[in-house]
């Protein structure tokens, strides 16, 4: 490690997604991403390390969700779970440990932690009034429960939180509060709960963070925990009024839980304890762990305030020395959204992109949202593919081995003639392990991948410079050397693109039958002269626009979707009287005749029947009938008394009435049955 460090082992950990739904790239680029570059690092500089991550059992959405597809709390668990541990392993996220809390081992934990704090006094016990569904005989916790947000007036906040602003609220901030469960009005009620008394942990917090980390944990983080401490702590409920989550083990409490977010980051520990066995506690509790929670910013309260109290109020347990988290990732310009289907899903995406997952990580990581929200277009996802992995890494490593099978039958050949350009690029290797290292150790993850890719831009100038494709017809030794040169970057590049590109690293390993992973190898050179090379393969390949288009056709496809859901209708029009009403002259008239105004992609030009004689109306709904003459005989309703114009050359005497469907198709209005030509409608 090239940074001072006390510590012996690490501990690290990852937000536990709640199981309702799919992993996305907001996820990813977050979270899983930078947490697995971090962890391979370590192994590489050979720490020890422990990687856990799990699933999010509890908590309202996924009743919610239940409810609404008439399943079990556990069946949608049981389902996501399934789907995000596969994703993720596919992605190479290398968890040492991908768990669950609805596991038995987990409630115990959860149970006997808070049992201790319990037992020590720690809680305060209350009663207070929360609101009940009188009709659903329950209590509304949380998500149960939606209204306006006093802070933004968005009317759907929920009894938590509100996604509009991000504020997290009580039940009882929201204005009309409505039950998610009857949609009815709720009572307040008195229940008894047990809160975690964060005031008194105020003057500790602001010494440990304020005081102690506002040099090594990340700006947007202390920024948070600075305006959350000096808003002034309150104490937290820890328990709810809840039949799905840990039971909270007290005789008195029947019919109640832990909160999710009491119970879910000591999902951390009871994972470890599932892994570990009696080895467990000194990732916990000694002061040789390093303690490191990877997480997204909607996080931060939980992990660096209410977790961090949780685990001093029990006494025995170490504190996080940093929580890297992150800022969001935005999709096309939007904010990634899970409700509204805005996402690209990392199950689909390995279902479309099969063998693609470092292309995923290496952009997800060059965009990570480390110090502000960031994009994630299809378009940046082709030219980072196409323009740096394809054009830059694999056609370094690509012209390298080929050279070297051409030139010296696969074998890595002599450096004879080594000059001042070798020796200076070689120097210059040295200086990669170290630069990365050192920004992944500070979780500067972006500019840790932008200088292992200086690596490949050094081989390929230096290939450039050097030029054995010409020099093997003058200097061949010269030309040998210079691919002994440019082997050695491939050779340290599958050692430091490991941690990003794992898939990339092992293929490259096979291909230079490498023997070493070690971080403290690189720098210098690492193949010995005569090795042999197997034939090479290409790491990446050029990704066409169809794959793309694919993908942004789906995502069109979603928005309109979402547009169409959104569909509310016109604001109702002021007042008339019916003096006014009476003087429009609505009829009732059959279609003779109907055909496209030619040159005009709207109109349809009719021959009405209209009781008295043959009129002709010109109206502009040609798009949503594309076979006009098939109107021919159907009865229409038209305003018969508007002035005639005309309309590309054609006098127009009416205007024929429609509907504008949501997806914004016209249909005809026409009588329920067939009435007598020209009568009244009114
Ligand atoms: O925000 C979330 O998705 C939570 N399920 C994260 C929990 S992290 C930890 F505490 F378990
Ligand atoms: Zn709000």
């Amino acid at each position: 490690m090239y940074t001072e460090s006390k510590y012996k082992r690490y501990t690290i950990t990852t937000a536990l997604p709640y199981a309702n739904g799919p992993v996305h790239i907001g996820h990813l680029a977050g979270v899983y991403v930078p947490a697995d570059i971090y962890v391979r690092y370590l192994r590489a500089q050979g720490e020890e390390v422990l990687f856990i991550g799990g699933s999010d059992e509890h908590g309202v959405p996924i009743t919610l969700k239940a409810r609404n597809e008439g399943v079990t709390p556990q069946d949608i668990v049981d389902r996501y779970h399934q789907i995000i541990k596969e994703s993720f392993k596919e992605l190479g996220i290398s968890f040492d440990i991908y768990s669950r809390t609805s596991s038995k081992g987990h409630h115990e934990t959860a149970s006997e932690f808070f049992k201790k704090l319990y037992n020590e006094g720690k809680f305060i016990e209350k009663n207070s009034m929360q609101y009940y569904d009188e009709e659903a005989g329950q209590f509304l916790a949380d998500r149960y429960i939606t209204g306006t947000c006093p802070h933004c007036g968005n009317e759907r906040a929920y009894g938590d939180q509100c996604e509009a602003c991000g504020t997290s609220l009580n039940a009882t901030d929201l204005i009309n509060p409505k039950s998610t469960l009857s949609g009815s009005q709720p009572v307040l009620r008195e229940t008894k709960h047990w809160f975690l008394p964060l005031d008194q942990y105020e003057t500790w917090l602001r010494d440990w963070i304020l005081e102690n980390h506002k040099e090594d944990w990340k700006a947007n983080v202390y920024g948070q925990c600075k305006s959350w401490i000096e808003a002034g702590l309150q104490p937290r409920a820890v328990t709810r009024d809840l039949n799905w989550g840990v039971p909270v083990p007290l005789d008195e409490a029947a019919g109640k839980v832990l909160y999710v977010w009491f119970d879910a980051p000591i999902g951390y520990i009871s994972f470890t304890k599932q892994l570990k066995g009696d080895d467990w506690e000194k990732w916990w509790k000694s002061p040789d762990s390093k303690l490191v929670h990877f997480i997204g910013k909607d996080n931060i309260v939980f992990h660096c305030i209410i977790f961090p109290c949780m685990l001093k109020a029990e006494g025995s347990y170490i504190l996080p020395a940093n929580v890297p988290a992150n800022e969001f990732l935005n999709l096309e310009g939007d904010k990634i959204s899970t409700s509204r289907n805005w996402a690209v899903w990392l199950h689909e995406y390995l279902k479309d992109f099969p063998e693609k997952q470092d292309v995923l990580r290496y952009v997800l990581c060059a965009n990570a949202p480390e110090t502000k929200d960031n994009d994630f277009t299809w378009k940046d996802f082709q030219t980072k593919n196409n323009s740096e992995l394809v054009a830059i890494l694999g056609n370094f490593v690509n012209r390298t081995l080929v050279l070297t099978h051409k030139y010296n039958g696969g074998k890595v050949p002599a450096a004879t003639q080594m000059g001042e350009l070798e020796l200076q690029t070689l120097e210059e290797m040295k200086g990669f392990p170290e630069r990365i290292g050192r920004s992944l150790e500070n979780y500067r993850f972006r500019e840790a991948l932008a200088e292992m890719m200086n690596l490949a831009r050094l081989g390929n100038k230096y290939l450039t410079e050097a030029e054995p494709w010409k020099t093997i017809q003058t200097r061949p030794e010269y030309a040998l050397t210079s691919l002994h040169v440019s082997l050695q970057i491939v050779a340290n590049l599958a050692v430091l693109c490991r941690p990003f590109l794992p898939f990339t690293a092992d293929k490259l390993s096979r291909m230079l039958h490498l023997q070493t992973e070690k971080w403290s190898d690189a720098g210098a050179p690492l193949l010995a002269e005569g090795s042999v090379l197997e034939q090479p393969e290409l790491l990446f390949d050029k990704i066409e626009d169809a794959a793309i288009e694919a993908q942004v056709n789906r995502l069109l496809e979603t928005k309109r979707q979402n547009e169409l859901n959104a569909w509310k209708p016109a604001p109702y029009k002021e007042k008339v009287n019916f003096e006014d009403f009476q003087k429009v002259d609505i009829r009732v008239g059959k279609v003779l005749e109907c055909k496209k105004v030619p040159k005009a992609d709207k109109l349809l030009e009719f021959l009405i029947d209209d009781g008295e004689r043959k009129r002709t109306i010109v109206s502009g709904i040609a798009q949503s009938y594309p076979e006009p003459e098939k109107l021919v005989g159907r009865q229409v309703c038209f305003i018969a008394n508007f002035e005639p114009r005309k309309l590309r050359g054609v006098l127009s005497e009416g205007m024929i009435l429609s509907a504008a469907d949501k997806d914004g198709k016209l249909v005809l209005v026409t009588p329920g049955r067939e009435v007598t030509n020209g009568v009244n409608v009114g």
